[in-house]
């Protein structure tokens, strides 16, 4: 029976148990929060939902008692605090670290052989402070970005052409922040070089409003988005636990790959039922190194705040 813990029930973790179940992707979803009640409620109301929506998983909901999170497979981490108007994602580190540091200590404890994905912010030195503190291997401790950042410059370039969303392929790399790197070079529509069919400088406004994609949402909602962000966690986990082998932009600690070591980035992987399978490297030009550069730069100065923080 495959099995999936969903740590927090606000927005993004409440939206990632819904698409799991809805769309029967685990047979079981915990969804567990420190708030009393909450998690409870929230699961319930899914599974109220599945005689209309004709679905069979079912979903727990739990106020801290890991012990109905035991022997997932998979464990979705969205808790911590979200940003608000004026807030960076840097800004949350602090109180966020803390919070994934005990999730993660909890979760080890009862799920010792889950795959672990991160999606709270900052993204990139969460997933550094869940490794750090699972001891697990890096390809098991993974973050969630890419495949939100891409979804937002796939949206953006199918309201641009007027075509499906579905026919826009697309790679983007780096930090989850606003030095990520959209690459136009790896992107195609149904095929399509894009430059073949988008102006440089309609295709270089896209790429400004992606990497500002969730100030964007932050500025009009007065907190982070839910729906991409929990669809896209649920994305990865059914690419897991179906050992589906898709080609996505994930987290990771890089081990060398790319000329860099020890800083988590986020690079198209094959993700499969021991999560990066395995890391996929890119011939990439001077430009963008250069700027996958910067990004690296900009996650390891987070990532010395953290060690500094002592956590
Ligand atoms: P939210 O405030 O709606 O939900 C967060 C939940 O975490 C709350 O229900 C809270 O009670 C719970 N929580 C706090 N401490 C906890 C603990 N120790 N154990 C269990 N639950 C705990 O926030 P939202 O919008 O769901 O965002 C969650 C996180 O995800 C934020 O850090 C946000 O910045 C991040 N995020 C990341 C994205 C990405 O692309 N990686 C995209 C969108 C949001
Ligand atoms: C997002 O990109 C804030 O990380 C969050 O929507």
């Amino acid at each position: 029976m495959s099995k999936v813990t969903v740590v927090g029930a606000g927005n993004v973790g409440a939206t990632c148990a819904d698409v799991l179940a809805y769309r029967e992707i685990a047979e079981e979803i915990v969804l567990i929060d420190i708030k009393e009640g909450v998690a409870e409620g929230k699961a319930l109301d899914i599974f109220q939902k599945a005689p209309i929506n004709q679905y069979d998983s079912r979903t727990v909901g739990s106020t801290n008692d890991y012990s109905k999170t035991a022997n997932s497979d998979v464990v979705v981490i969205t808790s911590g605090l979200p940003r608000k108007p004026g807030m960076t994602r840097d800004d949350l580190i602090e109180t966020n670290a803390g919070i994934v540091k005990s999730v993660t200590e909890n979760v080890v404890k009862h799920s010792p052989n889950a795959i672990i994905i991160v999606v709270s912010n900052p993204l990139d030195v969460m997933t550094y402070q869940a490794h750090l503190t699972s001891g697990l291997n890096r390809n098991k401790v993974i973050g969630m970005a890419g495949i939100l950042d891409t979804a937002r410059y796939r949206a953006f370039l199918a309201e641009e052409l007027n075509v499906s969303p579905k026919e826009i392929q697309a790679i983007l790399m780096g930090g989850h922040g606003d030095t990520m790197v959209p690459l136009p070079r790896y992107t195609t529509v149904a095929g399509i070089p894009v430059t073949e069919l988008v102006a440089k400088d309609k295709l270089d406004a896209i790429i400004e409003r992606t990497k500002f994609g969730g100030g964007e949402l932050v500025k009009l909602m007065g907190t982070s988005a839910w729906y991409a962000p929990g669809s896209a966690a649920a994305q990865m986990v059914e690419a897991i636990l179906k050992n589906q082998r898709r080609v996505f932009p994930v987290c990771i600690k890089l081990d060398g790959e790319y000329g860099i070591d020890d800083c988590y980035l986020g690079v198209p992987v094959i993700l499969g039922k021991n999560g990066v399978e395995k890391v996929i490297e890119l011939d990439l030009n001077a430009e963008e190194k250069a700027l996958l550069e910067t990004s690296r730069g900009h996650v390891k100065e987070v990532m010395n705040v953290l060690d500094n923080l002592g956590k």
